[in-house]
């Protein structure tokens, strides 16, 4: 079956940058989100990103306009019975996800494809909890979606080499990088890149260089374009802290733990950018470092 309308469960993040690919490849896409004021924001960074793009003469004032009127943006699942795929993009929690799924399958026509954009979670878990497992594969993002080049597309157990194949056109169409990923818990990408941030945080706890250092020195030593720390606010703390918590409860090996410094930020509610505070402060100009006291 041909792909011409997604739909994506969830606006943030990773939500409204995969909700804005995919209208600019030309797809109808439904985005929902829980309410109002969620959906004005989805719809707001959209906006934003294609006015910057418009700005940067990067696209046509028209061409933005017709991205944007493929775009409807609802909190009515129902809105999204006629799509042929559904990408769901909502909190990391397995729980939220299989709640959500049992709506979206009771609405969505049968022959179509779903998938997640889970960082950390088997993709079999939510599979299986549709009445089409065969039909449902994970479609890895990354932030910010509408930038990165990378998607990993991920077959579990159950996935059908017909919606594999329907995963790889979509990534094609979206001009990504693709990797077959296999439903291992944090894929390619996070399996490597978690831990690694992880550790940027134990060795801050440890003396070993002050938050600027550790990040400068990544910077400029290996060059990554940002540094571990600054990466981690990007990523999201309490996004970082929870795909962590998953890898250790599936691996058991230390390097995917939390180091308490990161489980003390996240009580705190310091989740990083998204919240305008976390291993830095973002409320001036410029970010400035936290002081953590350790
Ligand atoms: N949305 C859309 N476009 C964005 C953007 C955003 N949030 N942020 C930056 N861009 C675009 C800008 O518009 C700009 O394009 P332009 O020059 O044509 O206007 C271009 O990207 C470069 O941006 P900037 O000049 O502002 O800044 P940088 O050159 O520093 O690039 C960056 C920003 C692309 C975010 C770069 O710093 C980077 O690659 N950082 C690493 C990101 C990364 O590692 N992401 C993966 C995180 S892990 C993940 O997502 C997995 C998940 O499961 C946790």
């Amino acid at each position: 079956m041909a792909v011409s309308k997604v739909g994506v469960v969830g606006g943030g993040l990773m939500g409204h940058g995969i909700t804005q690919i995919c209208a600019q490849a030309g797809w109808d896409v439904v985005m929902r989100e829980v309410d109002d004021d969620k959906v004005a924001g989805c719809v707001g960074k959209i906006e934003k990103q294609l006015a910057r793009a418009v700005e940067k003469g990067r696209m046509e004032a028209d061409e933005a306009e017709s991205v944007r009127g493929r775009i409807e943006a609802t909190t009515d699942y129902g809105a999204l019975a006629d799509c042929d795929l559904v990408i769901e993009a909502i909190t990391e929690d397995l729980g939220m996800k299989l709640e959500m799924w049992k709506e979206v399958d009771s609405i969505v026509k049968e022959e179509a494809y779903f998938a997640t954009n889970t960082s950390s979670l088997a993709v079999i878990d939510q599979a299986a909890s549709t009445s089409r497992p065969d039909r449902f594969l994970g479609l890895h993002f990354f932030n910010p979606a509408q930038v990165m080049p990378l998607l990993e597309v991920v077959q579990t157990v159950t996935t059908s080499d017909d919606a594999l194949k329907v995963g790889f056109e979509v990534g094609e169409k979206l001009g990504k990088t693709m990797v077959h990923a296999k439903d291992k818990t944090g894929f390619i990408v996070n399996r490597l890149l978690v831990p690694y941030m992880l550790d940027a945080i134990r060795a801050y706890e440890e003396g070993v260089g002050s938050i600027e250092e550790i990040d400068v020195a990544m910077k400029a030593g290996a060059n990554h374009p940002m540094g571990p720390l600054t990466l981690a606010d990007f990523v999201g703390l309490d996004t970082l802290a929870s795909i962590g918590s998953v890898m250790f409860d599936e691996y058991r090996e230390r390097r995917f733990a939390a180091p308490p410094t990161l489980r003390k930020m996240v009580a705190a509610g310091w989740y990083g950018r998204k919240s305008g505070k976390g291993f830095y402060h973002y409320s001036g100009e410029k970010p400035v470092p936290t002081e953590l006291g350790l």
